[in-house]
């Protein structure tokens, strides 16, 4: 056995203890795990991402207040909300405690060094070159999109999303005065694509701008350079402004490829924006803190007048935060993706070899696993009343099996008979979440 297997062995063996301590309806042998999914991760060891990490009790959305509002069914694996569960980058929490010290909390200026570790991140990792002085700072990714909508669209302007795709989307569109224009991912031998001719449809109908997420949330799609120039070369060519949510891009599959929107060349990157944050990546997201950037300095200058952008203000916590995980995060980063790649993968054995009703293969980009449980819709009957199939099956996972998925349907009209399940918690928690699950669906 090379050193490197016996390192994989040691990190699997242990969060199949845990997952032996949470118990379950299946166990699944420690060697067949590490040969079928989990044993091929590759980790620094530098972090312990298999702790036992106990969020419960620190007024988190996750582990408290969907907990407590599934009451009183307890639901010890909450998947829905997506973010993670692991003790964050420790030179995060020392920025963190060293800035508290201070005991000062008038307006903060960013750290000399922002916007240059923004830069670096993204030209290090993805080759991508960003103009440092376009960058600007958003209360969140969300902001930045609705600053750019808000910019480039008149009220009433329809707004094209591609979906299944972010729930949050169908509430920011109107809210920026647009109107949502969906348009269907096509799903071919279980790869989606864009419906080129229907955007092409939706775009001479007057559309002026398109919500793009790379990599895709729910799907998992990290779309390949060809799409995106198929999909850009439709924007140019009717002057609707590209606007990239690339906030999960630190998540990578290895199987697959991220490729920011903007690095396609001048004519893309001109008549895009970007959005971004570390809150994905690094569980952020309470900090509220993102950053948005494009290659058009006119274009930037309007969002940050016209689109009420001015304030540009900075969250002390989130900026120190940001700053050390782009400066400090790159090794915890690469051993978070090996993470979730491991699994993704346990994931895939256990659907195929366990849970035949569940259907998922590994996907490419994010921490979300979309799972088609149209079998087990079939095997509940129909939903009652106006339920729909996401919420009959929410519930059966709450009330049988205590994991807490979402419903396909809050990710657009084909969404139904899917379901969104959180990848980002330990080895451990999964596998106990996937036995309690496989439990439930054979007692059907
Ligand atoms: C694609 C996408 N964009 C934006 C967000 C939210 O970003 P923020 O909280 O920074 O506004 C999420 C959160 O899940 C997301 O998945």
């Amino acid at each position: 056995m090379t050193n490197k297997t016996t390192l994989d062995r040691r990190f699997f063996m242990k969060g199949a203890g845990a997952a032996a301590l949470m118990g379950g309806a299946v166990s699944i042998p420690a060697t067949t795990a590490a040969a079928k999914g989990m044993g091929q991760t590759h980790m620094s060891m530098a972090y312990d991402l298999n702790e036992n990490f106990n969020r419960i009790g620190s007024g988190d959305f996750k582990w408290d207040a969907i907990r407590r509002a599934a009451q009183p069914h307890n639901v010890p694996f909450p998947m829905g909300v997506a973010d993670m569960d692991f003790r964050t980058c420790p030179h995060i929490t020392a920025a963190l405690q060293q800035r508290i010290n201070h005991h000062n909390w008038g307006y903060e200026a960013a750290p000399a060094d922002y916007k240059a570790n923004i830069i670096s991140w993204n030209k290090t990792r993805y080759g991508q070159d960003v103009d440092g002085s376009t960058i600007q700072n958003c209360i969140g990714v969300l902001d930045g999109v609705s600053s750019a909508l808000r910019t480039w669209c008149k009220p009433g302007d329809k707004v094209i999303l591609h979906t299944p795709n972010y729930s949050s989307f169908f509430s920011v569109i109107p809210g920026a005065l647009c109107e949502l224009a969906e348009s269907d991912l096509i799903l071919k031998d279980g790869v989606y694509d864009f419906d080129y001719d229907d955007t092409e449809k939706l775009l001479k109908e007057g559309a002026t701008a398109i919500i793009l997420c790379n990599p895709q949330n729910p799907t998992g799609n990290c779309w390949t350079a060809d799409q995106l120039r198929k999909l850009g070369d439709l924007a140019n060519q009717y002057n609707a402004l590209m606007i990239a949510d690339e906030i999960h891009c630190d998540f990578v599959n290895k199987h697959a490829k991220y490729i920011p929107y903007a690095s396609l060349g001048e004519a893309y990157a001109m008549n895009s924006v970007t959005t971004k944050s570390t809150s994905k990546s690094f569980n952020l997201a309470a900090h509220r803190t993102g950053y948005m950037f494009t290659d058009n300095k006119e274009l930037m200058a309007k969002i940050v007048e016209v689109g009420n952008h001015h304030r540009g203000l900075l969250n002390t916590m989130g900026t120190i935060a940001s700053n050390a995980a782009y400066k400090h995060g790159a090794t915890y980063m690469d051993d978070m993706q090996a993470y979730i790649d491991g699994n993704s993968h346990f994931l895939e054995n256990f659907c195929a070899e366990n849970m035949k009703d569940v259907k998922y293969s590994v996907h490419e980009g994010t921490y979300l696993a979309w799972l088609d449980c149209k079998a087990v819709a079939a095997k509940l009957g129909r939903p009652e009343g106006d339920d729909r199939m996401g919420d009959m099956l929410k519930k059966f996972f709450i009330e049988k099996a205590g994991v807490n998925i979402n419903p396909g349907e809050n990710y657009g009209r084909t969404g139904a008979g899917y379901m969104r399940m959180n990848l980002g918690t330990t080895h451990a928690k999964l596998h106990g979440a996937l036995n309690a699950m496989k439990k439930a669906i054979d007692e059907i």
